[in-house]
């Protein structure tokens, strides 16, 4: 890559982190989040989950890989009004990575969450702010999400963009034994496009520090045709 793109795509990226910074910072008058936050991101200021995440694949695959991303919480924010989420749902994010997302679901929406996720440190100090706030609606478990029992949950989450396709088919057939109410956000890829089982209830835009893409609701069933 050229240094002047590089440049163009750090800059980027440092503008699309202030501007969510500025839109979430009415999430900061929650004085709970607020503290939650400030210990959260004191605790990840020494320890950066891309390079977390960089070295335990590394570990695992014997290669560098950057999988690492999260989703920004103004836009979780976006998919719940969107998609018209309750809030007495339980919610399972399949690979919650450092589960700020998981934490968010549970201060401003208050439903119960099953976070999953395979790098073992960052579940452990999940746990550990779980235990801190005496949180009763977190559960995060290191597991692999591809042998995890999955239980009739109300909203699957899963942004797992760089999934392969392999990948994706082990998910859905998990997702076929579950209850039809059962319904499955996806990001860049509808559940349809890799099984007709599925339909894509609703979609809409959504943006990444890499760029913008779209959100499904997918549903077990077909589209009716009159
Ligand atoms: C792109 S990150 C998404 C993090 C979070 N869901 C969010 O939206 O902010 C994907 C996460 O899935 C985790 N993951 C990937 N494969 C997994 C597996 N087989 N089992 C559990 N977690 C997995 C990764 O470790 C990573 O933390």
């Amino acid at each position: 890559m050229s240094i002047g793109k590089s440049i163009f795509l750090t800059i980027r990226v440092k503008f699309f982190f202030f501007t969510h910074f500025l839109k979430s910072i009415k999430y900061y008058l929650n004085l709970r989040f607020l503290l939650f936050d400030l210990l959260f991101s004191l605790a990840y200021f020494f320890l950066n989950p891309y390079r977390i995440s960089r070295k335990f694949l590394e570990k695992k695959f014997n290669k560098k890989i950057y999988d690492y991303g999260e989703t920004p919480i103004i836009e979780m924010e976006k998919m719940i009004k969107f998609f018209k989420i309750p809030s007495n749902t339980t919610f399972l994010e399949l690979g919650a990575g450092r589960g700020k997302m998981s934490f968010w679901l549970y201060f401003f929406f208050k439903c119960k969450v099953i976070a999953i996720e395979q790098i073992p440190i960052f579940v452990k100090i999940a746990n550990f702010f779980i235990k801190l706030f005496r949180i009763k609606k977190i559960e995060f478990l290191c597991k692999d999400m591809f042998t995890f029992d999955l239980k009739d949950v109300d909203i699957i989450y899963l942004y797992g963009t760089t999934l392969p396709t392999d990948e994706i088919k082990t998910l859905i057939n998990k997702f076929k034994k579950l209850s039809a109410r059962v319904k499955i956000i996806t990001i860049s890829y509808t559940l349809n496009q890799y099984d007709k089982d599925f339909i894509s209830e609703k979609s809409f835009d959504i943006s990444f520090p890499w760029g913008k893409t779209k959100a499904y609701l997918n549903i077990k069933g077909e589209k009716k045709c009159f």
